[in-house]
């Protein structure tokens, strides 16, 4: 492929493995930091077909660099310029859910919009919203999913074929499906009551039995952990054997891992769309399929 990547010396490994799945070279953008806090972000060379890894995670100060440097490499060159944004923030609030808040998901995808001429992202939490182009206008989108990492990652690993596949509420059935589904396995939707940030009541549906079973818990974003933590001990209650979670964009602290594991979590994977100590499965064969069918 003709292009060159662009990262943030904070995401180098998982920038690396993609320009190596892509055959492109690896290039860094560099950043200076101002005494007052503002930012200066430099890049060398661009190419024509220049794509920007950057996952959007802490994006109160990302955000802000990813749009200089979009800036600084459209004026060294680069004509059509993509961004690889593993994990696409601000995307669960989609609505004005109280009186006197924004929609920050719109606002998010304006910005974004505007900058980019292509956006590949990873399980973007869309709820109410039915697809990346209600939202984004001017860019072309394409959605990618874990799941679709993590199925032959599970498949290597010889999975037991008793595990029963389960997520913490009804919107995670889309995920739940994209892995239990390939591989053969029951899978099913737990109900979630969302009573704070922290505080979360999970119940289980009729007929619900996961008894004697290992089971997989998957999950789009674990934050605080409180979802994961509160699905992770009615599982064990209910007779849970081993408790694998498995998530696409890990955000929790050491923390929450610690209250996770408290809850009956054996093991905690994620894939590496947000650098965390749990990375274990490798987003870049699944980036570098939807960026060389471009
Ligand atoms: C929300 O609907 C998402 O799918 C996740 O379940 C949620 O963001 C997890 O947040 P927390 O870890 O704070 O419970």
């Amino acid at each position: 492929m003709s292009a060159i990547l662009y990262a943030f010396p904070d995401e180098r490994e998982p920038a690396h493995r993609l320009a190596d799945a892509l055959g492109v070279e690896l290039a860094l953008v560099e950043t200076h930091v101002f005494p007052d806090g503002e930012i200066l972000p430099r890049v060398g060379a661009a190419s024509a077909r220049t794509i920007v890894y950057r996952s959007l995670d802490s994006p109160n100060t990302k955000l802000v660099e990813l749009l200089l440097a979009a800036d600084a490499l459209k004026r060294q060159g680069a004509k059509r310029i993509e961004l690889v944004a593993p994990y696409l923030p601000y995307m669960r609030q989609d609505s004005v859910f109280r009186s006197g808040e924004p929609v920050s998901q719109q606002v998010i995808a304006n910005l974004l919009d505007r900058a980019f001429d292509n956006i590949v992202t990873v399980d973007p939490h869309l709820h109410r919203t039915r697809s990346l182009s209600d939202i984004f206008h001017q860019a072309s989108t394409r959605v990618l999913h874990g799941a679709d990492a993590l199925v032959p990652f599970l498949r290597a690993e010889r999975f037991d074929s008793r595990t029963v596949v389960v997520g913490p509420d009804e919107e995670s059935l889309p995920w739940i499906h994209q892995v239990s589904d390939p591989l053969g396995l029951p899978g099913l939707a737990l109900t979630k009551r969302r009573r704070g940030d922290r505080e979360v009541e999970i119940l289980s549906p009729t007929g619900f039995d996961v008894s004697g079973r290992p089971v997989l818990l998957v999950d789009d974003i674990c934050s605080t952990g409180s979802t994961l933590c509160a699905a992770a001990r009615l599982l064990r209650s209910s007779g849970a054997t081993s408790l694998t979670m498995f998530v696409t964009h890990a955000l929790c602290r050491d923390e929450a891992l610690q209250h996770l594991n408290a809850a009956g979590v054996d093991r905690v994977i994620s894939a590496d769309s947000c650098a965390h100590r749990t990375n274990t499965v490798a987003l870049a064969p699944i980036l570098a399929k939807a960026l060389s069918g471009v």
